[in-house]
């Protein structure tokens, strides 16, 4: 075997490496840290999703507005899974996350759920520049975001 070979051999194993190395970072990624994070996301899903609202209600809808806010909505729905790792919870500084995302996971995975099928019709919809189905879709995604947030998320005097 000759040696460029055994660097082609060699570089996947590289690469393999170079992930866990990347995961275990990631999964270091300090509780208070991640809580500002998640804060960040769900502000910016918050203002995609005001965008969607105004938009939708509108008399000359922006499809170019609409469309790149679905996209972060449905962006929002698929990397959801992401933003609640163990240890992020009450139990560690400020956040509206309620104990029940970590002691009752399947009903929480089936609250992402509902938000994650729901996404990829208003996406859909806006794309399509079919403002009635934005209409009908914004409500359903509404529902899902309402769904968990009554269940998850510590309520607020202006919710
Ligand atoms: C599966 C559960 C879940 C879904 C689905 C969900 N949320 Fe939330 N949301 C939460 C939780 C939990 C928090 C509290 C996060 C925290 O404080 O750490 C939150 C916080 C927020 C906040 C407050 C952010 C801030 O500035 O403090 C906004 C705004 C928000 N969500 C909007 C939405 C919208 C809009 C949708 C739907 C398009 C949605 N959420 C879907 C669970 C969810």
């Amino acid at each position: 075997m000759n040696a460029s070979r055994i660097r082609r051999l060699a570089r996947p194993w590289l690469l393999i490496v170079a992930a866990g190395y990347a995961g275990a970072i990631a999964a270091d990624t300090a509780p208070t840290e991640a809580q500002k994070l998640r804060h960040d996301h769900f502000h910016q899903l918050g203002e995609a999703f005001k965008a969607i609202r105004d938009q939708s209600r509108s008399k000359s809808p922006a499809f170019p507005a609409l469309q790149k806010a679905a996209q972060a909505v449905n962006d929002a729905s698929v990397d959801q899974g992401r933003w609640f790792p163990k240890g992020s919870g009450p139990e560690t500084g400020k956040t509206r996350a309620l104990a029940e995302v970590w002691t009752k996971p399947v009903d929480f995975a089936a609250a992402q759920k509902l938000f994650a099928d729901s996404a990829p019709q208003l996406l859909a919809a806006a794309n399509a520049g079919d403002i009635e189905a934005v209409r009908s879709s914004y409500g359903t995604v509404g529902k899902s975001c309402k769904n968990c947030h009554d269940t998850f998320r510590q309520p607020n005097d202006d919710d």
